[in-house]
């Protein structure tokens, strides 16, 4: 294990539960230390606690990334915390899902919010702080869906991208400030909510909602949700789902000084499944 992060701080949002704490165990693995964010209070300090006790420096903050006031709440807490603040992975989400038009406008606007607005939001009180100190960077957890659209996912698949394009133009701007802001796109990653999907784990769905709908999904069987996981597992080329640790290592590579000369870009975490157009095989070999 290497020490890529001794005397930084990391701020990660959505860190009490699967990419953002894996994301967090892996910065203070490498002696950062972390300020575990998350609404959900008793999962932040689960993570907080479970650092710790690897010997890492960790604390916990009850927040909503989505309000401005606690968005600038917590930037302060890191500084006031550890006295400086040099990476930022703005990575909480919420989800409204389901077809256009029975989309609520209250679950449009969360979606929007929790995954755009909150990104715009900590990045605005985050960027003087690094300004001041000379750098620093940022890591937007963006999605594939930021770049292609998903049946029932409007609006997480319109905040995605513009999480994607909101990094681009941080990133043309603080460059100047050895700011360097990048965002990753993850494909299917199995983390606990996904897991919970296909009825494999317990997890917090708090911040995942289904909109009403006229006409409501048939409950699938077992083995119909055995099946769909199979075909959604095989729309990956390498044939699986991506691991949260998966996603961290390339968080961590971003956020570190081993890319000097990476800032602006949208990084695929995805298993190929971007770079399949979806044909069918023509030769019979798989
Ligand atoms: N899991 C996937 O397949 C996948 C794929 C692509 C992108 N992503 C993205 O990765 C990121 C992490 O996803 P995950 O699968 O680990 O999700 P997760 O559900 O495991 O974790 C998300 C966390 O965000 C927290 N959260 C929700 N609303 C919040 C708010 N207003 N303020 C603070 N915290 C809030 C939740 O409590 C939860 O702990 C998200 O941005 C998601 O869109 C996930």
């Amino acid at each position: 294990m290497s020490n890529r992060f001794v005397g930084k701080v990391a701020l990660v949002t959505g860190g009490g539960s699967g990419i953002g704490e894996a994301t967090l165990r892996a910065f203070a693995a490498e002696g950062a230390k972390v300020v575990v964010v998350d609404i959900h209070e008793e999962n932040a300090q689960r993570v907080a606690r479970a650092i710790q006790e690897q010997g890492g420096h960790a604390v916990a903050l009850r927040a909503d990334v989505a309000d401005p006031r606690d968005a600038e709440a917590m930037i302060r807490y890191a500084v006031d915390t550890f006295g400086r603040l040099d990476i930022l992975h703005n990575n909480a989400t919420a989800i409204e899902i389901g077809r256009v038009a029975d989309l609520t406008i209250e679950g449009w606007n969360r979606t929007i919010a929790v995954n755009l607005t909150a990104t715009f939001l900590a990045t605005k009180f985050a960027l003087p702080v690094m300004m001041q100190q000379g750098g620093g960077a940022i890591v937007n957890t963006a999605s594939v869906s930021g770049l292609s659209g998903d049946y029932g996912l409007s609006a997480y698949n319109a905040a995605k991208a513009g999480v994607i394009n909101f990094t681009r133009t941080v990133a043309i701007e603080y460059a100047r400030y050895n700011i360097r802001v990048n965002c990753v796109c993850p494909a299917v990653i199995a983390t606990p909510p996904l897991l919970a999907m296909f009825g494999e784990r317990e997890a917090n769905l708090a911040h995942i909602t289904v909109a009403p709908s006229s006409t409501p999904p048939r409950q699938l069987t077992a083995a119909e949700r055995q099946q769909q996981k199979q075909r959604l597992q095989n729309a990956h080329p390498v044939g699986r789902f991506g691991k949260p640790e998966e996603v961290a290592r390339v968080v961590l590579f971003l956020a570190s000084d081993e890319a000097p000369f990476v800032t602006g870009a949208a990084y695929l975490v995805d298993g190929g499944l971007t770079a399949h157009t979806g044909m069918p095989p023509l030769t019979g070999e798989w």
